[in-house]
């Protein structure tokens, strides 16, 4: 615990996840379809993983598609897929040229062959990235993943460390990546929406009410000085404040 304590005078968060809320609300506004907004999210996605080095981020994890969002109107859900598509195959290159490594947590068995074969093989070109590790969240739910690893424990005994193995295995996930520092949600809701619940233990948290498709590097930036600002105690009482 102490080290923690230690290490949280190092104000850098180093693992950022953020809920990418609000392309549809953003899209409606202005009177165009909610695939605008996403596609727009998409692009915005883009400029905020570049964005990263600079601010001292060495992992980004971003909700793109929740295993709930299965369930809206069928057209958004193809629209989903297709855009996501399009980002494997126009982002590779990029992400290469910057030192991003791209993995993916989540489901694996229900999106169609052609999309599995292209998360793949961006995971594949993508694995010597150095700089910034890129964890795209897609078909995941924090508590089915749960649920993955405590059966993939078996008779392992349970334990913190051991159920975070089992957890990285369950969501195909780097182990060493697993605690969350600073949690930015868009949008303007206050909620997690079942994303890295066992992760996010101790993040800071850091709503925001601009819309996904607007929170440019500089709305990133005012979160990482705020959570600067932040004392983290991870349950614990800082020597000056004792006695
Ligand atoms: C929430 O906005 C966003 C999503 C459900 C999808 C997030 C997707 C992207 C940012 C773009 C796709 C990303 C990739 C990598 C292809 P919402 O639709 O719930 O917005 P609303 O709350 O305003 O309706």
């Amino acid at each position: 615990m102490t080290n923690q304590i230690l290490n949280s005078t190092n104000k850098k968060p180093f693992h950022v996840a953020i809920i990418m809320d609000g392309n549809g609300r953003w899209a409606n506004k202005q009177n165009k379809p909610r695939f605008f907004g996403h596609r727009a999210g998409a692009e915005n996605l883009r400029s905020i993983v570049e964005s990263c080095p600079q601010l001292g981020i060495t992992t980004l994890t971003a909700y793109a598609f929740s295993s709930d969002n299965w369930g809206r109107p069928r057209q958004e859900v193809k629209m989903l897929m297709r855009l996501f598509n399009t980002y494997l195959q126009t982002e590779i290159k990029n992400l290469i040229k910057n030192g991003v490594k791209l993995t993916f947590l989540g489901r694996r068995d229900r999106f169609d062959t052609n999309i599995l074969s292209k998360m793949e093989n961006a995971e594949h070109a993508t694995a010597d990235g150095a700089i910034l590790n890129l964890r795209l969240a897609v078909d995941y739910s924090a508590r089915d993943m749960i649920i993955e690893a405590v059966k993939k424990l078996g008779t392992v005994e349970l334990t913190r460390k051991s159920f975070s193995n089992a957890l990285a295995k369950a969501q195909h996930s780097d182990p060493g990546a697993l605690d969350v520092d600073l949690l930015i949600r868009t949008g303007g809701e206050k909620r997690l929406s079942d994303f890295l619940l066992w992760e996010c233990a101790y993040a800071e948290l850091f709503f925001s009410p601009v819309m996904w498709p607007e929170f440019n590097p500089e709305y990133l930036q005012s979160a990482v000085d705020d959570f600067k600002h932040r004392e983290r105690r991870f349950g614990c009482i800082p020597k000056k404040m004792v006695g």
